[in-house]
């Protein structure tokens, strides 16, 4: 018999797996690359990611003595949609941008690490924002970390759980008016003009010029800028920082084309729709539930720069994108980042055969559970007795 060397286990302590037998070429493979004397400078070693501000410094207002604060935000997937392109047709090539996957669980992120680091830098010892929940959670977790207090002005009764649980936690001193976003927005402006804090909204500069890194990175990720980008429209900071970006990049030959902005807005809350403010909106989506944009002008300049446009979701569209990207693409997003995607498909027949189109995913699923579990379609079967006839007979087997 000749002599056969036994299948080193690749994972000491652990049995071997009946998956690793299954393919002894991976053992072997595994068990040389453990066995070999690790190469400890490894030049080709993954540069780490250290944060949007690192990663695009030479186009950020930040110098070599800015305090960086600092979650390593950004870097988010640029993820194919093939169930939706497949609904468009005509060759399209469908992406979501899924900013939800920051470290807070939405885009503020890009716009807030340098925001607060700039606050930092001026000196500030507090900062303060109006939120339909995401700006408060990010400034709460980047003012904490960068050592400062954070005030959050919220509407009461429409913020999602999740980005409530956030501010609390992350050690926001939460203030909740009697009163929409709108009305929160214009108190913390005036106090800031007052009071020693800092304002973190996206009329603050700085949060417009972190979330322009999205753009970047999309066009990093396809080698371009797409034809269009959907996006969904509240105060407007997002859609005019995208256009920023791509501006930027383009000025740089980064990319040989700016895309078509498309800005979907919630059917009750459509001011750049109807062309005046709503003075009382209303919208399932109520991170984007907001009467009187605070970048208005800006974001007509973009639509028009960019020959895009404004379109209006009714909240029924919003929920059937919403539901299609958790249960058919496996990408579970919060009800105002699923605008971008049914104002897509709304628009469907306006795309132009073979497009690359971004949607922009802005906010993550579990930020409201509350509205998951409302809208899923998909009830719970509940009360089954624990035993594998049951359970199997619940099945359908
Ligand atoms: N999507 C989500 C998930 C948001 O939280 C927001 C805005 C938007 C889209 C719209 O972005 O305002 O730049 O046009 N949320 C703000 C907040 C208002 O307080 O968290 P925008």
């Amino acid at each position: 018999m000749p002599y056969k060397p036994p299948i080193p286990n690749p994972y000491p302590g652990l049995p071997i797996l009946n998956s690793s037998i299954s393919h002894p070429e991976t053992l072997v493979a595994l068990s040389l690359s453990t066995t070999n004397s690790p190469d400890l400078n490894n030049a080709a070693r993954r540069p780490r990611w250290q944060g949007l501000i690192e990663a695009y410094r030479p186009y950020l207002p930040v110098t070599a003595t800015t305090p960086v604060v600092t979650l390593l935000e950004g870097n988010t997937p640029l993820i194919p949609v093939p169930a939706i392109a497949k609904l468009i047709g005509k060759g399209v090539q469908v992406y979501v941008k899924y900013d939800g996957l920051n470290p807070t669980g939405s885009f503020k992120d890009r716009g807030m690490t340098m925001a607060i680091s700039k606050a930092k830098e001026a000196g500030a010892k507090a900062v303060i924002c109006a939120s339909t929940g995401n700006t408060s959670a990010a400034a709460a977790a980047y003012a904490r970390r960068g050592g400062m207090r954070a005030f959050v002005v919220i509407p009461e009764g429409y913020v999602a759980l999740g980005k409530l649980a956030q501010a609390l936690m992350y050690g926001a001193e939460v203030l909740s008016i009697k009163g929409n976003f709108d009305r929160a927005l214009d108190i913390v402006r005036e106090m800031a003009q007052t009071y020693p804090v800092t304002l973190v909204n996206s009329i603050n500069p700085y949060r417009l010029e972190g979330q322009k890194t999205a753009a970047f990175e999309v066009v990093d990720d396809l080698g371009n800028a797409p034809d269009w980008l959907c996006i969904p429209v509240g105060n407007a900071g997002n859609i005019t920082a995208y256009w920023m970006g791509f501006c930027q990049y383009h000025q740089e030959n980064k990319c040989d084309r700016l895309p078509r902005m498309m800005g979907f807005q919630a059917s009750g809350a459509s001011p750049l729709i109807t062309g005046q403010p709503v003075m009382h909106p209303e919208t399932v989506a109520t991170a984007i539930r907001i009467g009187n944009p605070a970048n208005w002008e800006r974001a007509i300049a973009v639509q028009q720069a960019s020959q895009g446009k404004f379109r209006d979701v009714t909240d029924a569209e919003i929920l059937e994108a919403y539901r299609l990207l958790a249960s058919q693409e496996g990408v579970f997003c919060e009800p105002a980042s699923a605008a971008s995607v049914a104002g897509l498909l709304k628009v469907k027949d306006e795309v132009p055969a073979e497009a690359t189109v971004v949607c922009v995913l802005t906010g993550n699923g579990l930020k409201d559970p509350d509205n998951a579990i409302e809208h899923s379609n998909n009830p719970l079967k509940p009360g089954i007795e624990p035993t594998i006839e049951a359970v199997a007979e619940v099945m359908g087997f």
